[in-house]
């Protein structure tokens, strides 16, 4: 029964293909040379189906027993100079020639001629380089992100002025604050003692040219493990805000140069950038974390700061990773708030997100290549698989095509390192 009404549509398709061959079969041959001077073309032959290559061509499953000779017999070569359909003809030269006039190799012909026409280019002044810092007097090596320390302030200072020979110049800093300092409210956080406002002031005594940016968020610092401060096993949206805009003028007074909200508070950039004009910080800039997803590739950061969430997971603040759309709602509300940087996170699983907010917004567009992203390119590098240097600087020209502007790194200094040698051409 089911197969009856199938018949006239598969008889439709039959008439459909036969017409369509009969209109094209009659098409004159390319203009130029006549059919038959294909195959009689001296040097033709030889040049563009040597022999070998026609016999594994033609070569049927069904011939394997048969021999060579026998298969050429059995089906001739097909020659891509023959017949009224041939795709290939010959030039004044007697060469092979696919009558072609568009082709855009001729623009990567030389790596002069690449260059000149290359649209991306990263340069060492567009990364942020996030610093792990602790209030210790050594440095933690990081398991899961091979290379990545966390330092005491000394030697951050040293990481510092090893990036600056490389022309990286921004710097954003992450706490390890040890146990004993973490509540609810997360009061430590405009602790003007605290680790984050003595490295901000160190690395602006030292560094004054460097701009130093601080996360804004309560994770470090929270008792619950989690980017606001918690009630009922809720992340309590106001309450939260009202810490950071404590935390951002703490911060601003160190003489943080940008403040980067990291949590997914609804409202919290105005409200940051209302508390820092209030207090004459009119000249501190906010990069906001606008599309921050609820993400498994912070895995890795999570454990170089021992900041796994206290329970559940963050999906009532970060974005869901399904969503595109909702980042466009995020970006108009913090531009609207008084943000002057939109950021997206994770990066490379988001170059889509990136896209639509450069489109969508005049301001510069960061992104973030996070901790997990950084860890697989090691593990994959560590096995031998993957090529360091291209793999890493390849990914840093796609976050840039991909709209970004500013590309926040655990890679900042390595690659700073590898464009200086390169000279990004
Ligand atoms: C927390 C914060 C996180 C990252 C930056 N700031 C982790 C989180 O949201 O749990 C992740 C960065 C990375 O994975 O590299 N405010």
């Amino acid at each position: 029964m089911k197969t009856v009404p199938m018949a006239p549509a598969l008889f439709g398709m039959l008439i459909l293909v036969t017409v369509c061959e009969a209109f094209v079969a009659p098409r004159p041959p390319l203009a130029g040379l006549a059919p038959s001077s294909f195959t009689s073309g001296v040097g033709i032959t030889p040049t563009c189906a040597p022999a070998g290559v026609v016999t594994s061509m033609v070569a049927a499953p069904n011939s394997i027993s048969a021999g060579t000779t026998e298969t050429r017999t059995e089906a001739a070569a097909y020659n891509p100079l023959d017949g009224p359909n041939a795709p290939l003809r010959s030039n004044n030269n007697g060469e092979v020639w696919r009558p072609q006039k568009v082709r855009p190799r001729r623009n990567r012909k030389s790596e002069a001629m690449r260059s000149m026409v290359r649209e991306n280019i990263v340069r060492p002044a567009n990364f942020i380089y996030p610093l792990f810092i602790h209030d210790k007097d050594f440095e933690v090596e990081i398991q899961s992100m091979p290379g990545c320390l966390r330092h005491s302030l000394p030697h951050m200072l040293e990481e510092v002025e090893e990036a600056w020979k490389f022309g990286v110049r921004t710097f954003v800093l992450f706490p390890q604050v040890p146990d004993h300092l973490k509540t609810n409210y997360g009061e430590e956080c405009y602790n003007p003692e605290g680790i984050v406002p003595r490295a901000v002031s160190m690395i602006k005594e030292k560094f004054p040219d460097s701009i130093v940016c601080t996360d804004v968020a309560l994770d470090p610092y929270s008792d619950q493990g989690h980017d606001g401060v918690v009630k009922d096993g809720q992340i309590l949206n106001d309450e939260t805000i009202m810490q950071l805009t404590k935390q951002v003028v703490c911060q601003a007074r160190a003489g943080a140069d940008v403040v980067a909200p990291s949590d997914m508070m609804d409202g919290r950039i105005g409200a940051i950038r209302d508390a820092l004009d209030a207090e004459g910080f009119t000249n501190v800039s906010i990069m906001a974390y606008t599309a921050k997803y609820a993400s498994a590739f912070y895995g890795p950061f999570r454990d170089a700061l021992d900041s796994h969430p206290g329970f559940g997971d963050k999906k009532t603040y970060q974005q869901d990773p399904a969503n595109g759309r909702e980042a466009l709602l995020e970006a108009a509300l913090d531009a609207e708030e008084g943000a002057d940087m939109l950021m997206v996170k994770p990066g490379m699983p988001y170059l889509d997100v990136i896209r639509r907010l450069k489109e969508s917004s005049n301001l510069p567009i960061a992104a973030y290549h996070v901790s997990g992203e950084y860890a697989m390119m090691k593990a994959a590098v560590e096995r031998g698989w993957l090529d360091e240097r291209e793999a890493v600087l390849e990914a840093m020209t796609c976050f840039k095509r991909a709209g970004a502007d500013v590309i926040l790194t655990y890679y900042a200094k390595d690659a700073a390192r590898w464009l200086c040698e390169d000279g990004f051409p």
